[in-house]
Parts: C-alpha cells; sequence; structure tokens
C-alpha cells in the first residue's frame, strides 16, 4: 500500500551535492511553513531556526564541522535550535518566574527541535529538494554560539543544508521492522538473526552503490562507532546554556 507521501518518505536518502539553483524565498517560506504544523510538546514550539547565507560564516561553520564542504556548498543553511527564550518571555509578560534547568525542559525543546527539523527535510522532499542534518555543529556548540548569537536557555541542535539535488544516491536500507517493533513489552527477539539478515543487507548496499563503495556491515560500522567518546563536552555545554542542571 502506498501513496504519494508515503512514497516521498520511502525516497529518502541524504544529499550532499547540490545543483547551482537557489531556493526561493517562498519555497523556503513553504517549506519551514509547513514543517512548523509538527506536533509540539504542550503546544511550546520551542525552536528557533536560523538561516546562514554569509560566506564566511558558512566557512567558518563548514571548518567547525570539520570541512563538510556541502555546507559551503548548499543554496541553503539552517542552524536549528532549541530554545525556550519566548516561553521566558511569555512567562515575564503575565509575571511568572520560568522553572528553569530542568532535564525535562531540555528532552521537550529537543524532541520539538528534531520534529521540525524532519518535517522540513521531508516538505523539502515532497518539493524535488533534497538535504541532509549537520549533527556535527554540536563539534563545538561555544563556537556556533557566539558566531550566531545564541543566547542562553537555547542551543543549536543540528544544521540542515538544502537544495535541488545534483546526484542519485541510492536509499539506504534500514532495520528490519521486526528488529524496531515489538508488541505489547520489548521482549526478546532474536537479534543475532536480525542482525545477520540486516549486515548481509547492508555489506551488499555498501559494496553496490555509486560511490564510495566498501565492504561494511551495520553492526561493524556501529562497534566502531559507539565505542568512541563522542563530543564529551555536550554535558558542560548544555549546563553553560543552562540546560540539564535539575
Ligand atoms: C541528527 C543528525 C545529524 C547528522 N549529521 C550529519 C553530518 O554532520 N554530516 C553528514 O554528512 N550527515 C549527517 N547526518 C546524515 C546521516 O548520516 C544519514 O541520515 C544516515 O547515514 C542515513 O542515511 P540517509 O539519510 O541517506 O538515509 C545526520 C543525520 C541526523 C539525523
Amino acid at each position: 500500500m502506498t501513496n504519494p507521501t508515503i512514497d516521498t518518505m520511502q525516497a529518502h536518502r541524504s544529499i550532499r551535492k547540490f545543483q547551482n539553483k537557489p531556493i526561493t524565498n517562498e519555497i523556503l517560506e513553504t517549506i519551514l511553513s509547513a514543517a512548523q504544523c509538527a506536533a509540539t510538546s504542550n503546544h511550546v514550539q520551542a525552536y528557533t531556526i536560523i538561516q546562514i547565507r554569509k560566506p564566511t560564516m558558512r566557512q567558518t561553520i563548514a571548518e567547525i564541522c570539520g570541512h563538510q564542504a556541502w555546507i559551503v556548498q548548499a543554496p541553503v543553511f539552517l542552524v536549528f535550535c532549541a530554545d525556550l527564550n519566548r516561553l521566558q518571555t511569555a512567562c515575564e509578560r503575565y509575571g511568572k518566574e520560568m522553572a528553569l534547568g530542568y532535564a525535562e525542559q531540555f528532552i521537550v525543546a529537543t524532541v520539538d527541535t528534531a520534529l521540525i527539523g524532519q518535517n522540513t527535510l521531508l516538505a523539502a522532499e515532497s518539493l524535488g529538494l533534497g538535504g541532509v542534518f549537520i549533527g556535527a555543529v554540536r563539534n563545538d556548540p561555544q563556537k556556533i554560539c557566539d558566531l550566531l548569537e545564541i543566547p542562553d536557555q537555547a542551543y543549536p541542535v543540528f544544521g540542515m543544508c538544502l537544495g535541488y539535488p545534483d546526484d542519485d544516491p541510492p536509499v539506504k536500507p534500514r532495520l528490519p521492522l521486526e528488529a524496531i517493533f515489538k508488541q505489547e513489552t520489548y521482549s526478546s527477539d532474536d537479534r543475532d538473526t536480525l542482525l545477520e539478515a540486516y549486515d548481509r543487507t547492508t555489506r551488499h548496499y555498501y559494496r553496490s552503490r555509486n560511490s564510495n563503495l566498501k565492504d561494511e556491515t551495520w553492526s561493524h560500522q556501529m562497534a566502531a562507532f559507539m565505542s568512541k567518546i563522542i563530543r564529551p563536552h555536550m554535558k558542560e555545554f548544555l549546563s553553560q546554556q543552562g540546560f540539564f542542571l535539575k
């Protein structure tokens, strides 16, 4: 069973190479207005999206992000921030003191930001554009805050490149549904068998895609990735920004 929405979702693949064709303001605003319709915890809408147009700023961000060339080349580059500042203003307007620093607020703001981010990419894809999330803005989140003047009670969760694709990579296979979809309880599945099957699928994918061919499986890739300590500065950075204190 399918329909155009499901077709668009199933055709997703990150795009890192873009045509030299601008995205009009009208298209960008259509995408972001649609993305804003994402569900939001208690209607808090705890996010702010910053568009970066200046080439010098893009260059600096690309350097922070480990020289990801697509950050400079993409017609549109956005930084999605979890942001509690407007909520603080709402409290002030009514003489209330906002309860600050709770882990729950951090989760709410981060989840809200992820939802509008995914909606943004999906809306873009539905219009024939492509893009990629950029989590690497968290390589040096303090520098990103300084550059973009992001205040306390906000932090950059990810960036996003958007544009017309100049590449047609294959769709990356996901885990078998049985691995992530359970009934009633978490319950154990035959995880080894499922992972073996998925490793065969991913090995085939990595061997047969049109560029960056490699002999690789998902388990092997994850073992290498998950045994590394990644961005250990985040805890201290988040507490400096006023998140995650209680
Ligand atoms: C929060 C988040 C951060 C990501 N950060 C980066 C990034 O910094 N650079 C990049 O090239 N891809 C990044 N990606 C893209 C993932 O690598 C990609 O979604 C994943 O490998 C699955 O491939 P697909 O999107 O083509 O299906 C990110 C994705 C997410 C959701």
